[in-house]
């Protein structure tokens, strides 16, 4: 449900989204930063207020967040520290230097945790909120695309092992989560591309019109990027595909917080995608992989009659456009693919599963089979060696 204006912070944030298909609200709205500190002050009522960020975020961004906390909160206690920017700051030894940075603060059961940042810095203080005295409550503030349509709703928190993404972790649901898409001013562009890979996704699992309305922006946002003209994230298309892209997530675990089912639907590219970030030892970034993945798998699920035709073309169409990959990248080599896959913590036993589409707009699938197919390697092989589909 978007675009329940006000909400229950009616007044106070006038010009907000409130997404409130969670037990928590997700409120979108450009400028909602400056608001950040009357929505910790609403939903999580605390004597002192600890801000995660990443150094690269912190520059353009943790100035104006502590200030918006320190006037709405003027008694409550406010501090802040930061991680370096990058994936390698989600690892066990960050989460004991944050909960030590935390014992060092005083802070207790009533600390809140805001975490300002991309996904990385969601996924790290989230599961430091998440084991720190057994739990504190986390709001989180997503400053990336990713972060703001994926990451940071859902619940999931945690931290990279040596083995693997994601090793070590909780679910730890945020008391609210505010989404101001002003700061995607300072998103690199790889990055604004990258989280547009998930909004796509989110279109194709979701809604054919809400795909085309993804794909229009994902389009306008590359053109502009690429004049080096400024992008509008204010206006009513930003906020109208964001919105919809967070409800179609929030809607999803909202029916299988846990994923037990249905929310293997978000996995939509994914199965190629982990593949395609173990084979090039995460040398692409993640949203450059699902677009990979999702072109991937919709010819996969063409060739296996599970796909309707056209669907590949359409989606390649809609990653071109936003300037993302369209298939694999030359020299991937096909058997390095399928022994990566097999290695998937959520591969089933002896055979590849991919979340497939059955077209644009709607996943493959049901309750009772499951929401993911599996497909013979042999065929799995095939579509990955073969040449790209010509583009549309
Ligand atoms: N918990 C989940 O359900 C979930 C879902 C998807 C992804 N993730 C995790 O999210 C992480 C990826 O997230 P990400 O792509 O946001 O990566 P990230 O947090 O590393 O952010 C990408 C880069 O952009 C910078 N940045 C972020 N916001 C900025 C801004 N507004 N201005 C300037 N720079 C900014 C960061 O410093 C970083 O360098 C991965 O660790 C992934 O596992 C988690
Ligand atoms: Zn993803």
């Amino acid at each position: 449900m978007v675009g329940r204006p006000g909400g229950q912070v009616r007044g106070a944030i006038p010009t907000s989204q409130v997404i409130g298909v969670l037990d928590y609200q997700v409120i979108v709205g450009p400028g909602l930063l400056e608001a950040l500190g009357t929505v910790c002050h609403r939903t999580a009522p605390a004597h002192s207020v600890a801000i995660i960020s990443d150094d690269q975020v912190a520059a353009h961004w943790l100035r104006a967040a502590t200030r918006a906390v320190t006037d709405a909160m003027p008694v409550a206690r406010v501090s802040s520290t930061t991680v370096p920017s990058g994936e390698a700051s989600k690892s066990r030894a960050q989460w004991a230097a944050l909960t030590d940075w935390l014992l060092a603060e005083g802070a207790g059961r009533d600390t809140t945790v805001v975490a300002l940042g991309g996904g990385v810095v969601g996924d790290l203080a989230g599961f430091v909120a998440a084991t720190y005295l057994r739990g504190i409550p986390v709001i989180q503030v997503p400053t990336s695309l990713l972060a703001m349509v994926d990451a940071a709703i859902g619940g999931k928190t945690g931290v990279d092992t040596p083995d693997g993404k994601n090793l070590v972790g909780a679910f730890h649901q945020p008391s609210a989560v505010v989404v101001d898409p002003l700061v995607l001013s300072t998103l690199p562009a790889h990055h604004l591309r990258a989280g547009m890979a998930e909004v796509i996704k989110h279109g194709a699992i979701s809604d054919a019109a809400y795909f085309r309305l993804a794909a229009t922006w994902g389009a306008t946002v590359h053109r502009a990027r690429q004049r080096d003209e400024a992008v509008d994230f204010s206006g009513p298309q930003a906020l109208d595909v964001i919105g919809r892209s967070i409800t179609t997530k929030a809607e999803v675990v909202n029916g299988d917080p846990r994923e037990r089912g249905r929310r293997q639907v978000l996995n939509a590219g994914h199965t190629v995608a982990h593949a395609i970030e173990r084979e090039t030892g995460y040398a692409v970034l993640h949203g450059e992989a699902v677009a990979m993945g999702l072109a991937v798998e919709a010819e996969l699920g063409e060739r296996a009659g599970v796909t309707a035709p056209g669907t590949g073309h359409a989606l390649r169409s809609a990653l071109g456009g936003a300037g993302l990959p369209t298939w694999l990248p030359a020299g991937m080599d096909a058997g390095g693919l399928v022994a990566a896959m097999r290695h998937d913590k959520k591969a089933r036993a002896g055979s590849l599963a991919f979340a497939l589409l059955a077209a644009i707009g709607s996943p493959a699938g049901n309750d009772d089979a499951g929401w993911s197919t599996a497909l013979d390697e042999s065929l799995v092989r095939e579509v990955l060696s073969s040449p790209a589909p010509a583009l549309p």
